[in-house]
């Protein structure tokens, strides 16, 4: 299986949390393993290890169908165990799929300004267990858990350890979030690391609040959000699901700008499930605002380039 290695590159191109890039491949003569890396991990703002879930199913995908654009003949069997999900090995035919490397190098997210409009019924017909809904309808809930997740020192400390907010940091080109895939103006960005350097002092003076301000707005559009839902326990296979609808999406011209901290925050997902008329909370699994983006996003780092 040791063909695999030079395909690498295309493989981590899958999107992680806090693109973290969590997976290991561990080489075997018949076999590759799919792992994890626990110190990628995001324990304290991914508790339960759904996003990482997600993040190692879309990246299962994605070796699937950079193979299978390779011509090489590769399947997937699922067989959760310590800090592994499965392994990759060889079969009979390649894996059908209608997407390709080139679609998996074309896709990312974009948190732009997007075009106002909403995506085409047929389209949103085609991405099963995704619900569709109206940003406006959402705003508030998007701005109630910012409020959440900036309120809480651990995952503020846990979110700052993979922000890249300048080119000097060591890790720029390597992993983590940037300036540039925040969209960040050379101020912003300095004013965030500084309010975040300061944030101890700076809390009970109402710095979440200030930070949460700045997505205010951003479903106050004529857009739609798309939530994923589906059965919690199988975040491996709804990851690989979610992979090929954001490369439905971006074959058809849309980009994604994940919102996790919406179904991160208890309160917020709890009334998300109430609006949708979903009855557990917990197969809520992904949510994400969907348009066509004004400009392009730079792509973002990977470990493997
Ligand atoms: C399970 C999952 C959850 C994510 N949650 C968020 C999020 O809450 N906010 C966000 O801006 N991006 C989120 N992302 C997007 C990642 O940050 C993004 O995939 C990563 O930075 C790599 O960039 P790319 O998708 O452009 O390749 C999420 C991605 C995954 C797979």
């Amino acid at each position: 299986m040791n063909e695999l290695r030079a395909l690498e590159p295309d493989f981590w191109r899958a999107p992680s949390a806090h693109n973290t890039q969590p997976w290991t491949l561990t080489y075997e003569d018949d076999r590759v393993t799919v792992g994890w890396d626990p110190d990628r991990a995001l324990p304290v703002s991914d508790p339960t290890g759904r996003d990482l879930r997600l993040g190692l199913g879309a990246f299962v995908e994605c070796c699937l169908i950079v193979c299978a654009s390779a011509g090489l003949p590769v399947a997937f069997d699922a067989d959760p165990g310590p800090l592994r999900v499965g392994h990759l090995r060889r079969a009979a035919q390649t894996y059908a799929t209608p997407f390709a490397t080139a679609d998996v190098r074309a896709r990312g997210a974009n948190r732009g300004d997007y075009h106002p409009g909403r995506l085409p019924d047929e389209l949103v017909a085609g991405l099963t267990g995704m619900r569709r809904v109206p940003c406006r309808d959402l705003a508030d809930l998007l701005h109630a858990a910012d409020l959440h997740q900036y309120g809480s020192p651990e995952v503020t400390r846990e979110l700052r350890q993979w922000l890249r907010l300048t080119r000097r940091h060591r890790r720029y080109l390597l992993d983590g979030l940037s300036d540039r895939a925040l969209r960040l103006t050379r101020l912003e960005a300095v004013a965030l690391r500084a309010s975040l350097a300061l944030y101890p002092a700076l809390r009970p003076l109402g710095l979440p609040r200030v930070l949460a301000g700045a997505s205010r707005g951003l479903l106050d559009h004529d857009g739609d959000v798309l939530v994923l839902t589906g059965p919690a326990g199988d975040e491996v296979e709804q990851g690989r699901l979610l992979l090929r609808h954001w490369l439905t999406l971006s074959a058809a011209g849309y980009t994604t700008h994940p919102l996790s901290q919406i179904i991160d925050s208890p309160g917020t997902r709890r009334e998300l499930a109430a609006r949708l008329g979903v009855a557990d909370p917990s197969s809520l699994l992904h949510i994400a605002r969907v348009g066509r983006p004004r400009s392009p996003a730079p792509p973002s780092a990977r470990l493997r380039g």
